[in-house]
């Protein structure tokens, strides 16, 4: 029966979300509710995480379980970071193929709040900094108008799971209120437009300014000189692509931009 994928940062409380919606599930619908997650697949997740084959086999492994366990009875919660799109994209079409509805269930925090999680934790249980970096700058945020990321639900720190809503979106295929799923208001706040605005006009201000010194900087590797429209079509370019994929680290916004127009010169 239905699957339900977490999602969210590192320490971001999926683990404690996906106990919460066992419990539930367990005693409103009496059904079987099976846990897949990083525990089950074993390994040091700091080392998974560091080496991209390893962290490839995981997920192999986890949808694989999933692929298992998913069945006419049981319910299935997927308690792993499912950070990748292409990878939710993937168990979007297991569950079709399996013909059972599903939803996502997004675990939204700061990084800071994740950081901090991830401090009181037991020591296996924690990221280093650089793995947590890496992951939160990698990670492709849930958006509810992807067939494969809805219904989706977002739940932040002080909020109670909406399980009525989850539970009919499952067992009953009703859409969640639309306030559910468009309310990554942290994300697409005015604050982030106004900072992403603002940030990437900085960038492009920097470069233009070494251009015209002729000292390249170490920005960014100029093969070329780029003249300031072709910079104002990259950054218009990269508004629009960040605006739908906001990262909650307006910190990040500057690194990214530099990262995206390295990549266009190239
Ligand atoms: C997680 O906690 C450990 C131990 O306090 C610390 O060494 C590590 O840097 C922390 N990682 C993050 C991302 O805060
Ligand atoms: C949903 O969002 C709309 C538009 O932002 C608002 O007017 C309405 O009050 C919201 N409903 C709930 C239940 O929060
Ligand atoms: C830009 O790309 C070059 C070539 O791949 C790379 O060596 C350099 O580190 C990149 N710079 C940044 C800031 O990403």
């Amino acid at each position: 029966m239905p699957l339900i994928v977490m999602c969210g940062f590192p320490c971001s409380g999926k683990t404690r979300r996906a106990e919460e919606l066992k419990a539930f599930f367990e005693e409103n619908t009496k059904r079987n509710v099976r846990t897949v997650g990083d525990g089950s697949v074993g390994g040091d997740r700091n080392s998974v995480y560091a080496d991209s084959q390893k962290e490839k086999n995981v997920r192999a492994a986890l949808k694989a379980e999933v692929e298992r366990k998913v069945n006419k009875d049981d319910i299935v919660i997927l308690d792993s970071l499912n950070y990748i799109k292409g990878y939710r994209y993937e168990l979007f079409c297991l569950i079709k193929h399996a013909q059972t509805p599903h939803c996502v269930v997004y675990c939204l925090t700061s990084d800071e709040q994740s950081s901090s999680w991830n401090s009181s934790r037991d020591a296996a249980e924690q990221y280093t900094q650089d793995i947590f970096d890496a992951l939160v700058l990698r990670f492709e945020a849930p958006d509810s108008r992807n067939r494969w990321d809805s219904p989706l639900f977002t739940i932040l720190k002080d909020d109670t799971l909406p399980f009525e809503d989850i539970s009919n979106a499952l067992f009953k295929r009703k859409a969640p209120p639309p306030n559910q799923s468009t309310q990554s208001q942290p994300l697409s706040s005015v604050n982030f437009l106004y900072e992403l605005d603002k940030i990437t006009q900085d960038v492009l201000m920097a470069i233009f300014n070494a251009q015209k010194t002729s000292v390249p900087g170490d920005l960014i590797s100029l093969t070329r000189n780029i003249n300031m429209a072709e910079l104002r079509k990259l950054r218009r370019q990269f508004i629009s692509y960040t605006k739908t994929h906001p990262t909650e680290n307006t910190g990040h916004i500057s690194n990214m931009f530099v990262q995206y127009l390295n990549k266009s010169f190239r």
